[in-house]
């Protein structure tokens, strides 16, 4: 019997910070949205098999996860290339499998959602006459550069990139030289100019772009793509803001740094962490140690650093008695006993950020990072490091207000010890403080955009009737 229900295809590219809002966004088409969906995911990294995330999830007769094996693409690039280059590639070799997958299906599904790294699959639901659909995993203003980026070519090498001009993007904010995307300076890979720009054109000719942000969040950029005036004559797709689609926090589990955070006061620690894979130079973790060490009651994720001594990365390695890695300055697992705690590469994030006694995150700003801020009402101190991260920790201390900023980028110099201990008392202020404000409001918003009736539950709702129409 023909399945009445719409049947989406995603495709997920790999990283935490791409499969998890790719994950979210299918469980809420399963949930609320009446489609059965099915989650094809390019296992380049095995953080996503192994995470507990990869779990058949609660609703298995409407959502299958399916994992494709890892690509090697060593043989495929050559050393320099980017990482986005080898994002493509792994993404182009993993198509014959969802081809051949989705030949097999029963009966044709109706939907295929990619993500922006996967584009080159929307000529497969050309190919079945599925309905055609990008998900941008960031926010719109990072999707009104993407589209904008193939008309400005040229013009953002000359003007922007040597002229270090702002970047004017049609209806939207400008965006500061120094907070452009790292692939305008990246002088290495020959690619990512031309592919980027073709990613650009295919997500302008999908029937669909969803985007991981909410209309009240940004609703002139949102304006901006639909109008002719600006970016709607090169956007063809219609745009559906559906965020903030974020990991809902489950059972609280038993762990150290829950047990230590439930004996804090109200609002008193900043959460510290640099995303999936972020890291810092030997010098800046010090200084960081040093930083937190003179503010406030901290949770700190740590990472060996990039440029240590080798032997450094093995945690066993320490320096003092009391088991500080040789990387943090001697003796800080001592000094820091009654204030803080140190969870070395991966902590339980969304359920840290929704704790009571969570005041503030110092944060590379990745979009999910900065989303699970958010819908926490939690104030930022923001420390961007690559991709769209800077314009990210533009939008939230410029535009939005509810973070504070170094007065260098990080990734220019060394932020020093005095300097972080002055932001992170300056977020983590109880009274006047404005930012906490702004970013209640917001927390507000988000959790209306989402509920029955709300802005982004709508999108969903009107996606969802598109497809109706095509189930055949
Ligand atoms: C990158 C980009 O920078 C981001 O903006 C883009 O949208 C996706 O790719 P990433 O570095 O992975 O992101 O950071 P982020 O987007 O914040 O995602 C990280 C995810 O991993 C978050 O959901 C976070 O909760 C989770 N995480 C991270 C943990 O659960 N524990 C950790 O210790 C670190």
């Amino acid at each position: 019997m023909q399945n009445p229900n719409p049947h989406a295809v995603l495709l997920a590219s790999p990283g935490m910070g791409h499969f998890i809002p790719a994950l979210e966004l299918g469980k809420h088409l399963a949930t609320h949205h009446g489609f059965d969906v099915t989650i094809f995911v390019v296992a380049a990294d095995a953080s996503i098999t192994e995470s507990p995330l990869f779990k058949p999830p609660q609703t298995p007769n409407l959502l299958n996860l399916v994992l494709l094996p890892p690509v090697d693409v060593s043989a495929l690039v050559n050393s320099t290339a980017s990482v986005v280059t080898r994002l493509v590639i792994m993404m182009r070799e993993a198509l014959p499998l969802l081809q051949a997958a989705i030949s097999s299906m029963k009966s044709r599904p109706t939907a295929l959602i990619v993500d922006m790294f996967g584009t080159e699959a929307l000529a497969i639901a050309e190919e079945f006459d599925m309905l055609k659909y990008v998900f941008i995993t960031s926010t719109a203003w990072f999707l009104a550069v993407t589209v904008h980026f193939p008309y400005i070519d040229e013009e953002a090498e000359h003007k922007h990139r040597v002229m270090k001009r702002p970047l004017d993007v049609p209806g939207c904010r400008s965006i500061r030289h120094e907070d452009t995307l790292d692939l305008f300076f990246d002088q290495t890979d020959r690619n990512l100019f031309s592919g980027f720009a073709r990613i650009g054109m295919e997500i302008s000719n999908a029937d669909g772009i969803l985007v991981n942000t909410w209309q009240d969040l940004e609703p002139s950029t949102l304006r901006a793509l639909e109008n002719e005036k600006f970016l709607g004559r090169v956007v063809k797709a219609s745009v559906y803001p559906v965020g903030p689609l974020v990991r809902p926090v489950g059972q609280s589990s038993k762990s150290e740094v829950m047990d230590w955070l439930d004996m804090q006061p109200m609002e008193s620690v900043i959460y510290v962490s640099f995303g999936s894979g972020g890291t810092l130079s030997a010098k800046q973790t010090t200084e960081l140690a040093w930083g937190l060490e003179l503010s406030q009651r901290f949770v700190w994720v740590v990472r060996p650093p990039v440029d240590g001594d080798a032997s450094a990365n093995f945690f066993n390695v320490t320096n003092s008695h009391d088991g500080t890695p040789s990387y943090l300055p001697s003796g800080f697992f001592t000094r820091i006993r009654n204030k803080g705690m140190v969870v070395l590469m991966w902590a339980s994030q969304t359920e840290i950020l929704a704790h009571k006694s969570i005041g503030g995150f110092l944060s590379h700003c990745g979009w999910n990072s900065t989303l699970e801020s958010m819908v926490n009402g939690v104030p930022m101190v923001v420390w961007p490091l690559y991709a769209e991260q800077q314009m990210n920790a533009a939008m939230l201390a410029e535009e939005l207000k509810v973070a504070v900023r170094p007065k260098i980028q990080p990734n220019a110099g060394v932020i020093e010890r005095e300097e972080i201990a002055g932001m992170v008392r300056r977020v983590m202020e109880l009274k006047g403080n404005e930012m906490r404000d702004k970013v209640k409001e917001l927390q507000r918003s988000a959790h209306q955009a989402l509920m029955q009736g709300g802005s982004s539950y709508n999108s969903l709702e009107r996606v969802s009737k598109d497809c109706e129409l095509n189930v055949k």
